[in-house]
């Protein structure tokens, strides 16, 4: 394996939904690797235990912002929040997530605009403040975290997969805008990842607690590839074999092959939603 890439003095690291699952792990990757850090979520009793056993294990600087980063103007108030600490950030990780599974006409209308203010709204936020500082000083990282169910419709995740199809697709772009400004923009596409967004979904549908174990993958090695692709400077990464040749089908079949199949997929979960 690669030696792991590490910051240069000083560099620090903002990542959100920093409270648990992938992001939390992000933060010790990012740690490990030297980073000062920035973390955001809203459950600032949680950051405020990661922020402590990271400073003790890789004494890095650790700053805790506890913030509903779904809430209109949220990331603007994160910005200054950040300038008014006087805290550059040298990463973004765009993390914070949410994730509803069931038919579209039974999940509330609130759920999918919940999901939609967070994955896409916030995110494209995020990146229109934290990118300007980056710009100015010639340099800088960003990483997105979309999912493998970025690269085709999937029913019963009608919406969920919609907005990581818009990160995925907005990773994609700015990386070709922004690689002359010296700032690389990747997408971390995972596919299902043990966290308590998948228990969530164990919990509520009866056909994701039937899931397969290893069609469910580990969330330190996610974060691991996350952070090695990200220090890489890749576009797009997906962590597992399984996964990875997933996305490569999906963009080799034609899209009518692609909705049978997800026809399929989605009518077993929804039958049991
Ligand atoms: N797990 C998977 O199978 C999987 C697969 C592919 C992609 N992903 C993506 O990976 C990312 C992380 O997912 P995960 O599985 O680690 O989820 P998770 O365990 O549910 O963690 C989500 C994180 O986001 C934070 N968050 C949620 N709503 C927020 C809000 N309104 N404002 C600020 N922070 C908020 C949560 O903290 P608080 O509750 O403290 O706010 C938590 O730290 C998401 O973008 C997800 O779509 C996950």
């Amino acid at each position: 394996m690669a030696a792991k890439k590490k910051a240069a003095s000083g560099e620090r690291a903002l990542i959100t939904g920093a409270s648990a699952g992938i992001g939390a792990s992000l933060a010790k990757q990012f740690a490990a690797g030297g980073f000062d850090l920035v973390l955001v979520a809203r459950s600032g009793d949680k950051l405020d235990v990661i922020a402590k056993a990271l400073r003790s294990e890789h004494a890095v600087d650790v700053t805790v912002i506890a913030m509903d980063l779904a809430v209109v103007g949220a990331p603007k108030k994160l910005f200054d929040a950040v300038a008014k600490r006087e805290l550059d950030v040298d990463v973004l990780v765009n993390n914070a997530g949410v994730m509803e599974m069931a038919g579209f006409a039974v999940t509330a209308p609130e759920r999918h605009q919940q999901m939609i203010a967070l994955n896409v709204a916030t995110l494209t936020d995020m990146l229109s403040y934290f990118m300007q500082p980056m710009i100015e000083r010639g340099r800088g990282r960003i990483l997105n975290v979309a999912s493998i169910a970025a690269f085709q419709p999937v029913p019963s995740l009608a919406t969920y997969a919609a907005t990581k199809a818009y990160v995925l697709s907005l990773t994609e772009a700015l990386a070709v805008e922004l690689k002359p400004r010296g700032i690389s923009v990747t997408a971390l596409c995972p596919g299902l990842t043990e966290t308590d967004m998948v228990a969530s979904a164990r919990e509520s549908n009866s056909a994701a607690s039937q899931l397969p174990p290893f069609l469910i993958g580990d969330v330190e090695d996610v974060a691991e590839q996350g952070y090695a692709a990200c220090m890489a400077g890749e576009v797009i990464r997906v962590p597992g074999a399984l996964n990875y040749m997933a996305t490569i089908a999906a963009r080799a079949t034609p899209k009518w092959m692609m909705r049978a199949m997800g026809s399929m997929a989605g009518r077993f979960a929804l039958d049991k939603t």
